[in-house]
């Protein structure tokens, strides 16, 4: 079945144009004006809208095991929560126990993935070393399509990766053209933080904010990108919040490292002042890492984006249940750490960023698609609106309103961070795969119908970046000396 999009005004991170876009066999075949439509076309006037790349989302987690739970969003309701707000592509992460073989884990995760009603990939995290991990990120990357890995450097005794672990995995990483994420906190300080906030007897959600103050994402996101810097590997810091670590990103850039920095929607508009409500159950729905912070945060974070400095936005969708939540009622370190917020993303940040001029159209376009297709190397297939690229998109209807509730969004959770806010701009349509999956505010999706992306390795450009890291090591500058004493 083919459609046709028409008469509206397509918005790219490039330009913005009049044209009609065609669709068929999952893949945009023409963009012009006055297309005609084939025979038994479905039709989709957009005029007054505009037709811009499906949202990717580079940081989801659907069902993961967390905490002594299982996030309470599949990928089946997930990915159709997603493209219900514009959303036609999550990046989501394989997370294996320490010790658990990581190409067991990416297995498992592939199968739980196979009821996506949209197309997936996978990040893969290092949460152990030994020779088996470097022989299985080898295959990931080569038979896989797998080219970023994950670090958690906080979640001590469970997940988080030392320096150890990250200067072994990152340099493997380079080897094989991958980027390294990482998720940015200093565990070590954290779980000294937490015991000394509860041993001072506070025991209540209002503590998980104040053990995991800004400096310390700061000193994990600064020590991150020196290490990286020293290796020569490129390095993404998933879900800056704070200055401190927006700062270090920034550095990094001006002195030319290629580092890149993710938001998340809900760090953007959401401030501290969330951890003051009496009610526990309100706290616990927003107990997430890092934290939501002050609102001077909120302003830097802007300005990231603004600048360039952050490239992409995301969730970091990880749905956990009031019910689940209460695990942690007598103690905040229990609650199972996550928030929502894969459906209200685009529309968030298109009131709040295009609506207020912070962000023209076609940057919004950036930091919502086409930048992180292009950090993850899968662009133009994903995040452009070109010939032959896959028919993910979204008409965006910036006229219509709505106000946002979990009484009515799509998530399986029963809260939303954005709960009562009015947002103009929302999508009116999204296809996906080049079919018409959500219109007139409601789903048509098929279970399994989401296909898994496979993202290649940067092969050549990372050669010259080992060939570079390596000639700057301190190694190789004594070896150079020793030639040159020895020849003098
Ligand atoms: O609180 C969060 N962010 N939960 C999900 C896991 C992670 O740290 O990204
Ligand atoms: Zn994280
Ligand atoms: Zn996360």
């Amino acid at each position: 079945m083919s459609v046709l999009i028409k008469g509206g005004t397509v918005v790219t991170a490039e330009q913005s144009f009049r044209a009609d876009v065609l669709c068929d066999g999952g893949k945009i075949q023409a963009i012009g004006k006055g297309l005609d439509a084939p025979k038994g076309a479905e039709i989709i006037d957009a005029s007054s809208q505009y037709v811009m790349p499906g949202g990717i989302d580079p940081h989801t987690h659907m069902q993961l095991p967390f905490m002594g739970t299982v996030a309470s969003e599949d990928f089946y309701s997930g990915t159709a929560a997603g493209l219900a707000g514009g959303t036609t592509m999550i990046i989501d992460f394989v997370i294996p126990n320490p010790q658990q073989n990581i190409l067991e884990a990416y297995k498992q995760w592939r199968e739980w993935a196979e009821k996506s009603v949209a197309d997936y990939s996978f990040h893969v995290a290092i949460t152990w070393w030994d020779d088996t991990v470097e022989k299985d990120m080898e295959t990931l990357v080569k038979k896989h399509g797998v080219n970023s890995f994950k670090h958690f450097m906080a979640y001590k005794g469970a997940i988080m990766a030392d320096d150890e672990i990250l200067v072994n995995s990152f340099s493997k990483a380079l080897q094989l053209g991958a980027i390294v994420t990482v998720h940015a906190e200093n565990g070590d300080l954290v779980f000294r933080l937490q015991q000394e906030i509860y041993d001072m007897g506070i025991t209540g959600p209002e503590g998980h904010p104040l053990s995991r103050p800004p400096p310390v994402e700061g000193e994990a996101a600064n020590r991150a990108i020196r290490i990286a810097e020293v290796l020569g590997v490129p390095i993404y810091i998933v879900h800056n919040s704070c200055k401190q670590s927006l700062e270090a990103i920034t550095r990094a850039r001006n002195e030319g490292q290629r580092v890149f920095g993710e938001v998340l929607a809900g760090h953007l508009l959401i401030d501290d002042s969330v951890y003051r409500d009496p009610d526990f159950e309100v706290v616990a729905a927003h107990v997430m890492s890092p934290p939501f912070r002050a609102p001077e945060h909120q302003a830097a974070l802007w300005h990231g984006l603004q600048s360039g400095n952050l490239q992409t936005t995301a969730t970091d969708h990880c749905c956990f249940c009031a019910d689940q939540k209460a695990a942690g009622k007598d103690d905040f370190r229990l609650i199972p750490n996550g928030t929502a917020g894969i459906e209200n993303r685009l529309e968030v940040l298109w009131h709040h960023g295009v609506n207020t001029g912070r962000l023209t159209m076609n940057e919004f376009v950036a930091v919502t698609s086409t930048n992180a297709a292009q950090i993850f190397n899968i662009y133009p297939r994903k995040g452009s609106i070109s010939v032959g690229a896959d028919a993910d998109i979204v008409v965006w209807d910036p006229e219509a309103t709505k106000t946002i509730s979990a009484k009515t969004h799509h998530q399986n959770i029963d809260y939303n961070i954005f709960e009562g806010m009015t947002v103009k701009g929302c999508a009116s349509h999204t296809i996906s795969q080049g079919n018409i999956v959500f219109a007139d505010g409601k789903l048509n999706v098929e279970r399994g119908a989401g296909n898994y992306v496979d993202r290649p390795a940067y092969a050549s450009y990372y050669d010259a970046l080992a060939k570079q890291a390596e000639q700057k090591k301190p190694t190789a500058v004594i070896r150079d000396a020793l030639h040159t004493v020895k020849h003098a």
